[in-house]
């Protein structure tokens, strides 16, 4: 039950870090949008950023050095052209650049999608200039900026997945070489409506005495040929193809004769969960692995839930697929109708699709050009694979809720204790990057990170894993991110060090501090980690300075405490036994307790506790120590009615003290031993209509010997406040008799006097119309006078009243009569009691 809990939803990110709180860098331009293209050169350290018309080159150690940057227009004359075709000028019709591959040395290529006429040429590194070669980029870069496209340069060769036409309606994988060009045929089997997201070169096994080629791989989704559906079902792909490959010599002439694909299976199958839309792709290669695995973010196409899933798949399965599996044919039944089934016949020799190695070369099949045709007709018919890659472990590696995974990037990190972990930066769509471990207990969310301030997607990410400068790169159509891989200086204990369970983090005991060990020199013995979370070898000094605060009979105090960890339980103690919050008396906030109508029996020692547990282990550690303590020397006149005015409040007094401590979020947003700062007291407000306007100056710090002044001033304020206001409303009240004298709503003494004053100039006008126009105008004053939860009362002379010549002057916005509780009480509302009903049924 509980493993289908943690399936459905997903393990929780340990730590939420937002944008200010870590150390990012952030590179943007103003005027530059679109900074979706990133090329990294470790060996120069610098970063290579394609946006919108600009080429940067930054320095990778800190983006925010800016060492070259290019302009890269679309002239006047091309813009008007591709407007003409109906394409918007001010966004379509620029020069998105899509391709940023290195050359060699000196050169970049680079492709733009230059206003419908996607261009390519070569950047000059040491000028910083293009060539001006302005090639024709059709099959190298997609003509609609919207439109996908994937691309690796391979020995001096482009290999691209893109669309080839206007229409974006053509898909592509092609080569763009001298010797060779070849690409795939046009044809719905080999390709349909594909969404291109990644590809990469596998190199061949250098020591392996079989001649394999190297192979190119393409991740895509499109549109399924082989399952019924009622709409268009997505199908998750991976398609290869062989370097070496020449085409063929009369079939495929000029065509792949190596192209594959096969399914990417990613479901959770007791679940009858599929993930079809695969979004990125990252392959690790490293010395210490057997063989490269592909490392896919997953999407289901009905995805009203929000699901991802990463699924990890070993190459070999794939190159099994490939290299043993069977084929797919097309049958027609019923006439017109085709269906994909599993091809059972014969398959001819050499295996079509395969690539040209030792074995085939030894049958005198050197080249793909001397293939006979009868292999080259079989993988011209058959592209698709019958048999599916499926994921290792035969199920996702993570399944995660309510987010929307865009990138993947892994890392490979050794573990103090030697095990190698394959650490997971996933982003996502609102911006934000989860950082995901494999370990004992499943898998673990270190941390999520909210790169972009504005939750806008992360649409490219990069990792540079250069010794000891290991970093990721995000980017994002307002600009690009540099982020560390931890953030371990983040954590002052050595429990919460450990309980981080981060591989790049360890407990320096001497120094009394979390690093990141791949940045040190050398490693000691006696540095704390484990990624169990078995926090038990840390000897944490429990800091014992704690807050003493004196307090008021019936006042309420808020005792502050913060912890950064979401998995973490806070407990407060009270004089050593658990605090049971859930009794009204108590108020559990998310960085504080509040304590109602304290008295004698309320002082004493409280003590905030963060619990968590790992593996059936509980590690608690105390946060913040509170001391409170009963002030003796009492004023009769302060009573006792705090709390009531406080259950209103609560909002107000945490947006307050949210406010109040902004000064201090360094402090206390880590999740540190070391007490909180302050606690709070909040005393009685006078009256209801005061609540808003007191809670501002009646929220004090409760420092013992500032607290008898602080009373003091108070009261003088409040009487002052009080005067203040009965003067406030007896000017009101004046100015609301005549101005309806003066409009005739009064009877008697007021009509005579009236009649006296005007000498019949004016007629009394009295229908009900006008009456609603006043009552309203009455309304929207007395709401925001007697606003329960605004700023200080408007003075007088801000009613507009005086000023007000005639009824129907009064503009009315509708739905803005708010509370009006007064208004009833007065004598002039007599005519209008049937307005008032009606508005006041508007007004709530
Ligand atoms: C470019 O960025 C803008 C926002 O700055 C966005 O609205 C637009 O969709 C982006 N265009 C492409 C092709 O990514
Ligand atoms: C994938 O490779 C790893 C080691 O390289 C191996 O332990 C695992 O069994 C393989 N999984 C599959 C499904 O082949």
């Amino acid at each position: 039950m509980l493993l289908e809990v943690a399936i459905a939803f997903g393990p929780v990110p340990r730590i939420t870090w937002e944008h200010r709180e870590v150390q990012l860098i952030y590179f943007h331009e103003s005027e530059v949008s679109n900074y979706s293209t990133l090329l990294l050169s470790e060996d120069k350290d610098v970063l290579y950023v394609g946006a919108r018309e600009v080429i940067f080159a930054l320095n990778s150690v800190n983006i925010a050095e800016k060492q070259h940057e290019l302009h890269w227009k679309v002239t006047e004359d091309k813009r008007t052209k591709c407007a003409v075709k109906g394409k918007s000028e001010q966004t379509e019709c620029r020069n998105y650049v899509r391709v940023l591959q290195q050359l060699n040395e000196t050169f970049l290529y680079v492709c733009g999608t230059n206003a419908f006429q996607p261009t390519c040429d070569y950047l000059n590194l040491i000028s910083f200039e293009l060539g001006g070669k302005n090639e024709d980029g059709k099959g190298r870069c997609p003509f609609d900026p919207a439109q996908s496209y994937t691309s690796v340069m391979v020995d001096e060769e482009l290999y691209s997945g893109t669309s080839y036409n206007f229409l974006g309606s053509e898909p592509i994988i092609s080569r763009n070489s001298h010797q060779s060009p070849l690409r795939t045929e046009y044809a719905i089997p080999w390709l349909n409506e594909p969404n291109f997201v990644f590809t990469d070169v596998i190199r061949a096994d250098q020591n392996s005495t079989d001649g394999e080629d190297d192979k190119i791989y393409f991740f895509f989704t499109e549109v399924s040929v082989e399952y019924e559906f009622v709409g268009k079902l997505l199908i998750p792909r991976i398609a290869r193809v062989c370097k070496r490959d020449q085409g063929g010599l009369r079939t495929l002439q000029k065509k792949w004769t190596s192209f594959l694909k096969a399914r990417l299976i990613c479901t959770i199958p007791d679940k009858n969960l599929i993930f079809n839309i695969i979004n990125d792709v990252f392959i690790l290669k490293s010395p210490s692995l057997k063989e490269p695995v592909i490392y896919g973010v997953f999407t289901p196409q009905l995805n009203n839930v929000g699901l991802s899933a990463v699924c990890a798949y070993n190459l070999s399965t794939v190159e099994e697929v490939f290299s043993k599996g069977k084929y797919m044919q097309s049958a027609t039944v019923e006439q017109s109708h085709t269906k994909w089934v599993r091809y059972n016949g014969e398959i001819p020799n050499p295996r079509p699709g395969a690539c040209i190695n030792n074995k085939a070369g030894a049958s005198s099949y050197m080249s793909s050009l001397n293939l006979p045709d009868k292999t080259l007709q079989f993988v011209k018919d058959h592209p698709l694979m019958d048999d599916s890659v499926t994921p290792t472990g035969d199920r996702p590696r993570l399944v995660k809720r309510d987010v929307k995974y865009t990138q993947i990037v892994v890392d490979r990190v050794r573990a103090l204790n030697g095990t190698i972990y394959d650490v997971m930066f996933i982003s996502t769509d609102q911006g934000a990057l989860h950082k995901a471990i494999s370990c004992e207990n499943g898998m673990h969310i270190v941390e999520e990170t909210q790169l972009f301030p504005n939750f806008e997607p992360v649409q490219t990410l990069l990792l540079s894993s250069k010794k000891g400068k290991r970093y990721l790169y995000a980017g994002s159509n307002s600009g690009v991110v540099q982020s560390p891989v931890a953030f371990c200086d983040k954590y002052t204990t050595c429990v919460d060090c450990v309980l981080a369970r981060d591989p790049y983090c360890a407990w320096k005991p001497l120094e009394a501090s979390c690093v990141d060990i791949l940045q040190e020199s050398e490693i000691k013995r006696d540095w704390i980690q484990n990624i169990g979370g078995d926090a038990s070898s840390c000897s944490d000094k429990v800091r014992e300075n704690s807050l003493q605060h004196t307090f008021k009979h019936g006042s309420t105090a808020e005792l502050k405490c913060s912890q950064k960890s979401n998995l973490a339980q806070v407990v407060w103690k009270f004089k050593d036994d658990v605090l049971k919050v859930e009794s009204p008396k108590y108020r559990l906030l998310e960085k504080a307790l509040l304590i109602f109508n304290l008295s004698e029996g309320d002082s004493g020692v409280y003590q905030c506790l963060s619990e968590e547990k790992v593996k059936n282990k509980k590690f608690s550690q105390v946060l913040a120590k509170h001391v409170l303590e009963l002030k003796k020397i009492q004023h009769a006149t302060v009573g006792p009615t705090v709390a009531a005015a406080m259950t209103e409040g609560n909002r107000d007094v945490r947006k307050v003290s949210a406010v109040s401590t902004s000064g201090s979020t360094a402090q206390t947003s880590t999740t540190q031993i070391m007490p909180v700062t302050t606690a709070r007291l909040i005393t009685k407000p006078i009256g209801p209509v005061l609540t808003s306007a007191a809670s501002n100056t009646e929220i004090f710090n409760l420092i013992p010997d500032a607290v008898p002044e602080k009373t003091m001033f108070l009261k003088s304020n409040d009487n002052f406040l009080l005067m203040f206001l009965f003067l406030f409303f007896f000017i009101l009240f004046l100015c609301l008799l005549s101005y309806n004298c003066y409009k005739g709503y009064l009877p008697g003494q007021c009509l005579k006097f009236r009649s006296v004053m005007l000498l019949g100039k004016k007629k009394t006008k009295s229908d009900f119309s006008d009456c609603e126009q006043s009552v309203k105008e009455t309304l929207v004053e007395q709401g925001s006078v007697s606003h329960q939860n605004g700023e200080q009362p408007k003075p007088a002379h801000d009613t507009g009243y005086e000023t007000e010549p005639d009824c129907g002057n009064g503009q009315v916005q509708p739905g803005e009569p708010q509370a009006f509780r007064e208004v009833k009480d007065k004598p002039f509302d007599v005519k209008c009691e049937l307005k008032y009903a009606d508005s006041d049924a508007e007004g709530d």
